[in-house]
């Protein structure tokens, strides 16, 4: 079963009187347990497939299948639902609640989830993972942007997600940080099987990928699958 699935999808954004076809008939499937990063020059729809197959926005043409239920056939109600406890998200901007110390920011995922018991436990435990264990009480203005990020990524796999989609997850951290956070993100594919899928700039991020997605102006362009990288060679 493919964990999720674009086909022939394209994306019209409207202009005023014109229409922008973001994406120009785009087939890709995702296999659970895959670690794949889609690459192109700005403007190239890198976003925007990322957005479809997360749920967040719907095709002008074409379907969306995850785990093999087509998604135009949900409702909003049961398209939340399902996002909410089977898709992680990670942003460029980590996009965390400023108010809501790290601790508060998980527990939130989990519980829009649909968690009711065992919650305090399974939050500790993924921030422990990041390596924040001694900064749970802190508020995102109290962390570094790496702190800050990895928060995201204990937010997108506390709920055990069937699917994290990280949109330029390292554009706003130093080259240091931003190594350390996609060595956590490899160990987690490694460990745990969790299926990565992100946009990127950085050729450090596509040097770790297994597979590289490449899209030019709306069409995808190559699709490689890389011999086995191991977790751990980023450094
Ligand atoms: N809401 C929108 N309304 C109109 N046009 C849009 C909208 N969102 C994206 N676009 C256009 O769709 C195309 C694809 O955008 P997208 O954000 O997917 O690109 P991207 O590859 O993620 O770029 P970047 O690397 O800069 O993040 C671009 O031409 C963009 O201007
Ligand atoms: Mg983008």
């Amino acid at each position: 079963m493919a964990l999720c699935q674009l086909r022939n999808v394209k994306k019209i954004y409207p202009m005023g009187d014109l229409e922008v076809q973001a994406l120009r008939g785009v087939d890709l499937t995702i296999e659970k347990g895959e670690f794949t990063v889609i690459a192109g020059p700005s403007g190239s729809g890198k976003s925007t497939v990322l957005n479809l197959i997360g749920c967040l926005d719907r095709p002008s043409v074409g379907e969306v299948f995850l785990e093999d239920k087509p998604v135009a056939k949900m409702g909003d109600t049961e398209l939340g639902q399902l996002r909410a406890a089977r898709i992680g998200f990670i942003f460029q901007s980590f996009n965390l609640i400023p108010v809501l110390t790290a601790f508060e920011n998980v527990e939130l995922a989990l519980r829009l989830a649909g968690y009711t018991d065992g919650n305090k436990a399974r939050v500790e435990r993924a921030l422990a993972d990041v390596g924040l264990g001694d900064h749970m009480q802190r508020r995102p203005a109290q962390l570094s942007g790496g702190q800050q990020q990895r928060v995201a990524i204990a937010r997108a796999l506390v709920k055990a997600p069937a699917l994290v989609i990280a949109d330029e997850p390292t554009a706003n951290l130093d080259s240091h940080n931003g190594k350390a956070i996609l060595e956590l993100m490899r160990e987690m594919n490694a460990r745990d099987g969790v299926t990565f899928l992100f946009s990127t700039h950085d050729a450090m991020v596509m040097e770790q990928a297994k597979r590289v997605v490449r899209l030019v102006d709306g069409l995808i362009v190559d699709d490689t699958v890389r011999p086995a990288v191991q977790a751990g060679s980023a450094s």
